[in-house]
């Protein structure tokens, strides 16, 4: 199939080499020096976990152009990020696209780029399974298994899940399909965002994270207050079994971040805080519709935020 990967960050990269993998005819769309780097290298990745390195040559392009047209776009960047491309999606004559990555409100991406559109489209979200990082040099990607995305649309099935079976047909890439997939965004969000913060609080010295059981124990409690407020918000818990863990189990939790900042894993994941202010700058409009109290995540964000008016 002709698949493009529009944003080669680590998640596009990782998912870029998958598609080749399958035997897709794959094009890439990157910009200034990454984009360079490509031509001149290949698609490198650093497989942290399987200590491998893979080269994939494929097409790159640094624009869209609307009559550039593929089977399937996956759109793989920030959700600070995609407002930029959604003008340049909804005027492309592609039908089926995927946003990929953490999305707080994927109902109003779709409408708009619907309401723009000069064709009919088919709009579906998805979030990879993987972690990693990109420096000037390097991408390098942290995954347990051949890669997994979790995926939906809103309220249906994804019109073009057929299609995008057939793309990962070659793969061992797991597609995970969910019905709320809104509901399954926001539980992922609760469930990273604690953490994320107090990386921000720590300035990412991972270290210092690891040591500060108050902070640690802040994060967890935090965690849980957050599953319960979508709840009260009127959200279901999806996955259930992650949210059961945290509240059920808040200090093998505690504990299991007290290891993990023990692993050389935690520095393999990246994070934006712009993206994560994003998060809890809509969460926080959502919660003001209900009275539920959240001391421990209010705490977080205010500490966070008082660094970041700090910083900048
Ligand atoms: N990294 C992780 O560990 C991780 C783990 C789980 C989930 N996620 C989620 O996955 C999503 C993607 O993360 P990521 O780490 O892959 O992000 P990323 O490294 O920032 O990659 C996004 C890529 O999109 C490109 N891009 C942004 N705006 C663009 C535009 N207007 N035109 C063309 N290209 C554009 C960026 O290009 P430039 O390089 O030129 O800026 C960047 O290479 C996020 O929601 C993130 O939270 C990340």
């Amino acid at each position: 199939m002709r698949v493009l990967v529009y944003g080669m960050g680590n998640q596009g990269s990782l998912l870029a080499h998958t598609l080749v993998t399958g035997n897709n005819d794959v094009t890439v769309l990157a910009r200034g020096e990454r984009a360079k780097q490509f031509r001149e290298k290949g698609i490198v990745i650093r497989h942290f976990i399987q200590r491998k390195t893979t080269i994939d040559q494929v097409k790159i392009i640094t624009e869209l152009e609307p009559h550039d047209v593929y089977d399937v776009i996956f759109v793989v960047m920030k959700y600070t990020d995609f407002k930029s491309v959604l003008p340049i999606l909804a005027i492309n004559e592609t039908k089926n696209i995927l946003l990929v990555g953490n999305n707080f409100n994927p109902a109003e991406m779709e409408e708009y780029i619907k309401s723009n559109s000069t064709n009919e489209k088919n709009i579906a979200f998805g979030f990879q399974m993987s972690g990693g990082k990109k420096s000037k040099e390097q991408i390098t990607v942290l995954r347990t298994n051949a890669g997994e995305m979790v995926l939906g649309s809103h309220g249906e099935k994804i019109q073009f899940q057929t299609t995008l079976e057939d793309i990962f047909a070659k793969t061992k890439y797991k597609l995970s399909f969910q019905e709320d997939i809104d509901a399954w965004f926001k539980n992922h969000i609760i469930y990273v965002l604690p953490l994320n913060l107090a990386h921000f609080i720590k300035d990412y010295d991972y270290k210092s994270a690891g040591k500060d059981s108050a902070l640690l124990k802040e994060v967890v409690k935090a965690m849980h207050e957050g599953f319960d407020l979508l709840v009260d918000l009127g959200y279901k818990n999806i996955p259930k079994g992650q949210a059961d863990f945290v509240t059920k189990h808040e200090y093998l939790n505690f504990l299991f971040y007290k290891l993990y900042h023990h692993t050389p894993m935690v520095k393999q994941s990246e994070s934006s805080f712009i993206e994560i202010k994003a998060f809890y700058d809509e969460l926080y409009k959502l919660k003001a519709t209900s009275s539920f109290k959240t001391p421990n995540l209010d705490s977080l964000v205010k500490k966070a935020e008082e660094k970041y008016l700090l910083d900048k």
